[in-house]
Formats: structure tokens, C-alpha cells, sequence
């Protein structure tokens, strides 16, 4: 197992399309063990493959209290999506303290397929729900922030880069 390397924003290759999984193969099981050391890791309660530089359809998740309930999604798509959405605060492990809100559909219904490649549906709604909509907005090259406005946007993406800077002065 390793630690893979997130994705900061505004790094052009969140915005890259990933591509559906043809085999779901040892190859594909070893970067779901090292997604979630890393989501563990950074204490996110989602990750999608696209963060960590792998263009594939996969996202980890945990929202559980206790960490203990992973969840693999490998080429998920929705089925279903109430009318009713929902505001919810968001973050992600790519803009680290930066959290602003974002309206989603309040309850979805998600297929894909599990680490074994078998298919499953899931019914998801609360925190489990914006989660599994956020990770998958990363695997079509989306962030949360592309629903904020352009002026929060730029505010955000100078914080982001003058953060980058001192990091990178610091090393
Ligand atoms: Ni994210």
C-alpha cells in the first residue's frame, strides 16, 4: 500500500474526463487499497480516482462516524434523483479549508460496480448523497467550486495559489 499524492486546485488535470473502467482486475483493486490509505490518511470521506492523477471511473468513500464502512464505486452513474435538492456546506481534499455551499439533489440512486466488478445500486441521501454527486463531478473533471460564482472562484483560486507559493518557499 502507498500514499498517493491529491491533486491541489487549481492543477489543470482535475478538469481532465476520466475513462470508464474495462477490467476491474488486480490492477484496479491495488489503486482502490492505495485511494483509500490515502482518503483515510487525509481524514476525507471521499476521494475520486481524478484526485489522485488516475483519469479511470473510481471514487472511495467513507461517512461513517467510526471509518469503518468503505464503500468502492467503479463506473458509477445515477439512475434516479429526487426533485427536492438540498444546500449543503461542502469541502474537498483538493482545496483543503476551503468549504462553501453547493445545492444538490437530496436523495440519489446510484449504479456501479463493486471491487469484485459485480453490479449493485445504491439509495443515498444526507452526506452520503453530496458526497457520491461530488466524486463524481471529479471523474467528469468538475470541482465543487465551478458552481460558486466567478468572483468566489478567483478569490478562491489566488488563495489556493499564494498558499502554493509559501509551501513551495518553505520546502
Ligand atoms: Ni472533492
Amino acid at each position: 500500500m502507498s500514499r498517493l499524492t491529491i491533486l491541489q486546485y487549481p492543477d489543470p488535470r482535475l478538469h481532465k474526463v476520466a475513462a470508464e473502467v474495462a477490467v476491474v482486475d488486480a490492477r484496479v483493486r491495488a489503486i482502490i487499497t492505495d485511494m483509500f490509505e490515502t482518503m483515510y490518511e487525509a481524514k476525507g470521506v471521499g476521494l475520486a480516482a481524478t484526485q489522485v492523477d488516475v483519469h479511470e471511473r473510481i471514487i472511495v468513500a467513507d461517512v461513517s462516524e467510526e471509518r469503518d464502512e468503505p464503500l468502492v464505486l467503479i463506473n458509477p452513474e445515477i439512475v434516479e434523483r429526487s426533485v427536492e435538492c438540498k444546500e449543503w456546506e461542502e469541502g474537498c481534499l483538493s482545496l483543503p479549508g476551503i468549504y462553501d455551499k453547493v445545492e444538490r439533489p437530496d436523495r440519489v440512486r446510484v449504479r456501479a460496480l463493486d471491487a469484485q466488478g459485480q453490479p449493485f445500486e445504491l439509495d443515498a441521501e444526507g452526506l452520503l448523497a453530496v458526497c457520491l454527486q461530488h466524486e463524481m463531478d471529479h471523474l467528469l473533471g468538475k470541482v465543487f467550486v465551478d458552481y460558486l460564482s466567478p468572483l468566489k472562484r478567483k478569490r478562491i483560486k489566488s488563495k489556493m495559489l499564494k498558499r502554493q507559493r509559501e509551501a513551495a518557499e518553505a520546502a
